[in-house]
């Protein structure tokens, strides 16, 4: 049976807004993230209390060959000089791709195949982004405004933030010198 269904979403505001059985939106602190950071000595607890970043999905539809949408907003920060960024992750169902279209902010977006090769593209206002199959992905803020991106992917994809978890990117992105510089991870 078909379920109709709309929602709307507020560019400028960045406000995603539907049923509430369709619309959902999480948040994330530093101090729920803080495993992800290499270095995490002497953060002090107005950084932990800050939001790393924010989701917000809507998603209609589970089945197989569904669309869900979303919208991040990674926050600005270093932690011991290591940008803030997502979580990062590849697809439970790996072959799942998924589009990236950058609103607002600047930063990268994080690639890295099976083999640990990793690589970045630039991500800044109207950049548009195919992330393919078996690839993860992680978004890193070297700006200090918020770093906004629409995201639109396979509904049954899924997150396997284990993977990433267990054993990391190969590479991190420090600002040193008041640039981002990658620093290899093996
Ligand atoms: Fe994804």
């Amino acid at each position: 049976m078909i379920n109709p269904s709309r929602a709307t979403y507020d560019i400028l505001q960045g406000t995603l807004n539907g049923k509430d059985n369709e619309v959902t939106k999480v948040q994330r602190t530093i101090s729920n993230t803080l495993r992800m950071y290499a270095n995490t000595e002497g953060i002090d607890q107005d950084v932990l209390d800050q939001i790393n970043y924010r989701v917000e999905v809507f998603k209609v539809d589970e089945n197989e060959g569904g669309l869900q949408f979303g919208t991040s907003y990674l926050y600005p920060g270093t932690i011991n000089g290591e940008y803030f960024m997502t979580k990062g992750h590849y697809h439970a169902i790996a072959n799942r791709t998924e589009f990236y279209l950058c609103l607002k902010g600047e930063g990268l977006l994080l690639l890295m195949d099976r083999d640990r090769h990793w690589w970045t593209e630039e991500v800044e206002p109207n950049s548009l982004h195919y992330i393919q199959g078996n690839v993860a992905h992680r978004l890193i803020n070297t700006s200090s405004e918020i770093l906004t991106v629409l995201a639109c992917w396979n509904s049954d994809a899924g997150h396997d933030y284990a993977s990433i978890e267990e054993e990391g990117f190969s590479v991190r992105y420090f600002k040193i010198d008041g640039e981002p510089t990658p620093v290899e991870q093996g």
